[in-house]
């Protein structure tokens, strides 16, 4: 039992970018990379809470926009020489259309 929460359709997420849902644990920012592959992850870097959704994509990586920590966007690892993990929530892909679950995957 999980409860799904639309985000729209792919084509509404920016490439390279992510657009922020608010949701009852905060928002999360879903992001979506040059394959069109989309991931979900808190929108507070595990640094000193910077709002990832505002981050540069790459890869699967998304840079803080305030101090450039990568953040892994499968799983919320962060990349190493720094560490720490940012929640991730599970995403569903039906038709283009876009849900998550806020039933952290980590
Ligand atoms: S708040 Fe994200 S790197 Fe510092």
């Amino acid at each position: 039992m999980s409860d799904w929460i639309e985000v729209g359709m792919i084509e509404d997420i920016p490439q390279l970018g992510a657009r922020v849902v608010k949701t009852t644990q905060g928002n999360i920012g879903v992001f979506r990379t040059a394959e069109d592959e989309i991931f979900a992850l808190k929108d507070e870097c595990p640094h000193k809470k910077g709002p990832l959704s505002q981050g540069i994509v790459h890869g699967k990586r998304v840079t803080c926009p305030l101090h450039n920590w990568n953040i892994e966007l499968d799983g919320g690892d962060v990349v190493a020489p720094d560490e720490g993990c940012a929640a991730s929530y599970p995403v569903r892909i039906e038709d283009s259309k876009v849900s998550i679950s806020l039933q952290t995957a980590s």
